[in-house]
C-alpha cells in the first residue's frame, strides 16, 4: 500500500444479524484529501465511518487505515483519528474546556500541550468566550464545534465527520464549512459522510454515492454531474387536476430534453440548454405554473442513479 493512501477498504461488509448495512464496498482516501460519503438515511454511511473509526469491527472485507489493520491495532489507529461521530457525545455537566481537557487526557497528552491546544482549538472553533460554561445551554452549531475541537486534541492526521451539520441553521452550517475548508487547508485529510448534495458539492473533492450499503458511483462532484446528469435543469410546475400529481402529466413534455423525472410537485427537465427547451413546452401549448432553469446538482446525479431524491 503506497505511503499515501490512509484508507483502504476492500469487500468491506458489516452485517447485524441477517442484515447486511454495508454491502462489500471498496473505497481509497489519500493523504490531504477531502473524501465523502453521500446517501440518504439508511445507506450505510455511520456504518462505515465507526468501522474507520475503530469503534465498530467489519463483518467482512479488508480494512486498513494508515496500513494499520484497526481490529487488532484499534488503539494505535484512534490515537491518529478525530472523530465526530452523528450524535454529539459531549459531556454537557461540565464546561467547555473541562471537555477538552478530559479528552486530552485520554490520549495521555501532558498537561501543558493540552492547556496550549484547549487555547488554539477554542480560538479555532470560536469558543472562546464560553471555555468557563458548561455545554448543556450551547447552540447546536456551537456543540458541533466543540466536538470538532475535542477531536482534534490529539492533532489526527485524518478527521472523521459523520454528518457535520446534520440539524443546524444555515448560519451555522456556513460557519462550520469555513472551519473545515481551514482544516483541509492545513493538510488535514477528511472523511466526511452528509446526505446533504450541497455539503459534498462545498466539500468534497472526491466522493462515492451509496445506497442500500453498496457504491452506485465515485469521482469529483463535477465529473459525477457531468458523467450522470446534463449541463442544466428545467424545472416546470404544471396545473394539475385535483388527484394528480407530476408522474402523471410527465407524458406531456415526452420527447423534450434528453430525459425527464417526475417528482411529485414537478417535472425534472434534463437538458444542456434550459432557455430553449422551456420554448420548446411552450411551443407544445403547454403553460406551466412556474418554470426555472438551473444547473443539474449531484441530487439529480442520486435521482438518476436511484431513482429517488436524497432527502425525502
Ligand atoms: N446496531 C445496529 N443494529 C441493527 N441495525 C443497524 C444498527 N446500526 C445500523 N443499523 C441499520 O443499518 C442500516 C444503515 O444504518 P447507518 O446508520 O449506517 O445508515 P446511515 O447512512 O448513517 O443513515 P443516516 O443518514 O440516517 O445516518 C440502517 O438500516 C440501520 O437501521
Ligand atoms: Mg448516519
Amino acid at each position: 500500500m503506497s505511503e499515501h493512501v490512509l484508507l483502504q477498504a476492500r469487500g468491506l461488509t458489516k452485517t447485524f444479524g441477517d442484515f447486511t448495512a454495508v454491502d462489500g464496498i471498496d473505497v481509497e482516501v489519500t493523504q490531504g484529501e477531502s473524501f465523502g460519503f453521500l446517501g440518504p438515511n439508511g445507506a450505510g454511511k455511520s456504518s462505515t465511518m465507526k468501522m474507520v473509526a475503530a469503534t465498530s469491527p467489519p463483518s467482512g472485507g479488508d480494512l486498513r487505515i494508515f496500513g494499520l489493520d484497526p481490529v487488532t491495532d484499534g488503539a494505535a489507529v484512534r490515537a491518529r483519528l478525530g472523530n465526530c461521530p452523528q450524535q454529539d457525545n459531549l459531556d454537557e455537566e461540565i464546561t467547555v474546556e473541562e471537555n477538552l481537557h478530559v479528552y486530552g487526557r485520554y490520549f495521555g497528552l501532558p498537561r501543558k500541550v493540552i492547556r496550549e491546544r484547549t487555547d488554539e482549538l477554542l480560538d479555532f472553533a470560536q469558543l472562546t468566550e464560553r471555555r468557563k460554561d458548561k455545554v448543556e445551554p450551547l447552540s447546536g452549531g456551537m456543540k458541533r464545534r466543540l466536538t470538532i475541537a475535542r477531536s482534534l486534541i490529539n492533532n489526527p492526521e485524518i478527521l472523521l465527520l459523520d454528518e457535520p451539520t446534520t440539524g443546524l441553521d444555515p448560519q451555522a452550517r456556513h460557519v462550520l464549512w469555513d472551519r473545515l475548508f481551514r482544516l483541509k487547508r492545513q493538510g488535514v485529510t477528511l472523511i466526511i459522510t452528509t446526505h446533504y448534495m450541497d455539503e459534498a458539492e462545498q466539500l468534497c473533492d472526491r466522493l462515492v454515492v451509496m445506497d442500500h450499503g453498496r457504491i452506485v458511483a465515485e469521482g469529483s462532484p463535477r465529473s459525477l454531474i457531468e458523467a450522470h446528469s446534463s449541463r442544466e435543469v428545467l424545472e416546470l410546475r404544471l396545473p394539475l387536476d385535483e388527484r394528480a400529481d407530476h408522474s402523471d402529466v410527465s407524458h406531456l413534455v415526452d420527447g423534450i430534453g434528453q430525459r425527464v423525472e417526475a417528482l411529485p410537485d414537478r417535472l425534472l427537465v434534463y437538458t444542456d440548454h434550459g432557455d430553449s427547451t422551456l420554448e420548446a413546452v411552450h411551443a407544445r401549448g403547454l403553460e406551466p405554473i412556474s418554470s426555472i432553469v438551473r444547473r443539474s446538482t449531484l441530487e439529480d446525479v442520486f435521482l438518476h442513479l436511484t431513482g429517488r431524491t436524497l432527502v425525502d
